[in-house]
């Protein structure tokens, strides 16, 4: 398991989560990111090249450092300073409260093991007229296709390492006491439907 999920996968996690269709929607959910960033979840900076100008530094936090030398590249082509932490087994975000105007998660809260407390931390470091910013997958809307995903969520999270596909995102935002500003369900194209089930959107914190 070692090897597979600290060298397989993240080239596999980098690799799928570029594609073209991917690209477009991280371009569409960023496009209202500014201020000072927040990024949670970093994995290999695919995000960095869709942050449009209105960002003045992004800050990154992550529980692992994937490909390193690869990330380092990529950070080094964009125009705005980034600060890159890694989280500790707290689970705390090391910041003030109300430090940033927008936190951004994409195809992350699916794998973060305590999806409440990590929550209510972004929230506690958005400044009162921030937002979140979340492009994610989870929890279909059709019962029949939800019950699959339940069966098949351990197998899921063993070769996705940690990432559960049966979240239903928009209630765990709620529940850590966000409001959603907007909300898009959709489907992914070209995936499976048990992965392809999509939340894009915004919430104010509430
Ligand atoms: C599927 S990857 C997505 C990476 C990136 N957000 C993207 O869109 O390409 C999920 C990421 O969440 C990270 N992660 C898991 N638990 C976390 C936590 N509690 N806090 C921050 N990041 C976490 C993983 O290490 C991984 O980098």
């Amino acid at each position: 398991m070692g090897l597979y999920s600290k060298h397989i996968f993240p080239r596999l996690l980098d690799w799928s989560l570029k594609a073209d269709e991917f690209r477009r929607l991280r371009a569409e959910a960023l496009a209202t990111a500014y201020g000072e960033v927040l990024e949670i979840g970093f994995g290999t900076g695919l995000n960095l090249y869709h942050y449009p100008k209105q960002v003045a530094r992004l800050t990154t936090i992550d529980s692992e450092r994937m490909l390193a030398d690869r990330v380092a590249r990529r950070i080094g082509r964009v125009a705005f300073p980034v600060e890159q932490m890694q989280l500790d087994a707290s689970g705390r975000l090391p910041f003030d409260d109300d430090t940033f105007d927008t936190a951004v998660s994409t195809w992350t809260l699916c794998s973060i093991s305590d999806l409440p407390s990590a929550l209510a931390e972004i929230r506690r470091v958005i400044k009162p007229e921030g937002h979140f910013i979340f492009l994610e997958h989870g929890r279909s809307d059709d019962d029949k296709v939800a019950r699959w995903q339940d069966r098949l969520n351990p197998f899921q999270k063993i070769i996705g390492v940690g990432c559960n596909m049966n979240r239903r995102i928009d209630q765990f935002i709620n529940e850590a006491g966000m409001n959603i500003t907007a909300l898009d369900r959709f489907l992914l194209r070209d995936a499976p439907r048990m992965l392809g089930e999509m939340y894009s959107g915004t919430a104010k914190k509430g």
